[in-house]
């Protein structure tokens, strides 16, 4: 890097309203000179004075306006039977690539790592991370053709999550075809328009948010190494969730047959205020809408059956056309503030973690590509069998949640493969079972692979 001189760094923070950062400058060594000087030269001044209106701004946020529920795909047996095969031949034919996102920093689980290594198998104890790649691999032998998969890390977590796909011999999966990208940071700042110093020779970043991903795939090349390896369809996810159906052939072949550009699943909320964003239409076109940016009236109101009005919400499981996610990584997405906690730089050098929140932190989220997307199908799934995410350490949504609803959803595949699955008094299965991926995706397959004798008499890893 060219060097710069101090003059030049004065005159570019002062002429910007931020000279603060400066202000450890003459205690500075030259490794934290360098350190810092490069931080302030890779600032998007565009950016940051973006950032500033945001913070401005009050009032009303995406909710503002006349939005309408997003009508839901009615999927009938016969149409679920030709999306299945078209996704199937289009996973065949190597047409379809999984992307994990998984940079987040799964702060309200409270884990120490990626949130991905957290064990949540109820008998393996199997990481996230290893339930998701042994349904990329079983996916990959049943369609016998590879799936490349791309794992979306932040700087945080980048490292520990390579590790450990290595210490675990990428959990069986080829090692070419797994594709690590680290996300992009962003700056905090201060309600008063300030960015913030985290230690005298650090600007405190915070990772970009999951729509982080296109300008990522962009700058490492991904998207175009997907087009030159065939793959036209991108199932995308999230790492929270260890029921999501990966590369469901069901949802990638019908978001094919409607030529649609970016397909959602969606599920019937629990309740009003469950954290879920809702699927609306604004202006002829579809939008996400945060549950935090809902009104209350908005999430109150109810259709005459009595089912909530925006009552589907999304869980985050889309599929994308990989053309229209090349087109949207030329755009830039919009940012989203939260008032957080940021640990501080304070007088005497110290970082210091306030009490509360002090500052904004700055997101991109990728379901801001959907207005943009000229054709949208939102497909319906049954919640239970698809959707367990762990985000808190207790309570809902968390490692307790997400265990019970796999077990049941594993118990109600054994049923249908026509085993007796005992319950308790409260009508959960009695014992604990987890079935891994590569045993049997299904109940079909369960059935087809289920010694005859076969009886349910404890807890079982079927493997
Ligand atoms: C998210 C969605 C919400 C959806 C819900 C379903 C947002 C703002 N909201 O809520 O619409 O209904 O999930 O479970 O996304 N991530 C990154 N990099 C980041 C931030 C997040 O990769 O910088 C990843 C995380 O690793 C995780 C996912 O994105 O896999 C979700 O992030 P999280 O912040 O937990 O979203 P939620 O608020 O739970």
């Amino acid at each position: 890097m060219k060097t710069i001189s101090l003059e030049e760094l004065e005159n570019k923070l002062t002429a910007a309203g931020q000279a603060h950062l400066l202000r450890f400058w003459p205690q500075l060594d030259d490794a934290g000179r360098e350190r810092l000087a490069a931080e302030i030269m890779a600032i998007d001044w565009g950016q940051v004075s973006r950032m500033q209106q945001l913070i401005a701004e009050t009032g009303p946020g995406e909710s503002r306006g006349d939005i309408a529920p997003a009508p839901v795909a009615r999927i009938d047996a016969a149409e679920t039977q030709r999306s299945r095969r078209e996704g199937h031949a289009a996973l065949a034919a190597g047409k379809t690539a999984v992307l994990l996102v998984a940079g987040g920093q799964g702060s309200r689980l409270g884990f120490d790592g990626p949130k991905g290594a957290f064990p949540v198998g109820p008998v393996s104890h199997a990481s996230l991370f290893e339930i998701h790649a042994r349904k990329v691999l079983a996916l990959e032998k049943s369609c016998r053709a590879g799936i490349p998969f791309l794992v979306m890390t932040s700087r945080a977590n980048d490292a520990q999550t390579r590790a450990f796909f290595e210490r675990n011999d990428y959990f069986g999966l080829t090692p070419e075809r797994v594709w690590f990208f680290t996300q992009g940071m962003l700056p905090a700042m201060l309600p008063d328009g300030r960015l913030i110093l985290e230690a005298p020779d650090r600007l405190f970043l915070a990772p970009d948010g999951h729509g982080g991903v296109l300008a990522a795939l962009k700058r490492v090349g991904l998207l175009d190494k997907l087009a030159a390896h065939g793959v036209e369809t991108v199932f995308y996810f999230q790492v929270d969730n260890p029921l999501a159906q990966i590369a469901d052939p069901v949802f990638i072949g019908f978001h094919r047959r409607q030529r649609a550009r970016m397909s959602l699943k969606v599920c019937v909320k629990r309740s009003p205020d469950e954290g879920l964003g809702v699927v609306a239409v604004r202006g002829g076109s579809n939008v996400i809408i945060e549950y935090t940016e809902l009104t209350e009236d908005q999430k109150q109101a109810r259709e005459h059956d009595g089912a909530l009005r925006f009552g589907y919400g999304s869980v985050a499981i889309h599929v994308f056309s990989l053309d229209f996610l090349a087109q949207q990584a030329e755009r830039e997405l919009p940012l989203h503030r939260a008032y957080k906690k940021i640990p501080v730089c304070a007088e005497n050098g110290r970082t210091e973690m306030p009490a509360s929140p002090n500052g904004f932190k700055f997101e991109r989220f990728i379901f801001d590509v959907l207005p943009r997307a000229e054709r949208v199908a939102l497909v319906p799934f049954e919640r239970e069998h698809e959707f367990a995410p762990v985000k808190n350490a207790t309570g809902e949504d968390s490692p307790d949640t997400a265990r019970a609803a796999m077990i049941r959803r594993f118990a109600h595949d054994l049923r249908e493969a026509g085993v007796d699955v005992p319950r308790d008094a409260a009508g959960m299965p009695r014992f604990a079972i987890e079935i891994d991926p590569l045993y049997a995706a299904d109940a079909s397959e369960l059935r087809r692979k289920l010694p005859p004798e076969f009886r349910l008499n404890g807890d079982i890893y079927l493997r």
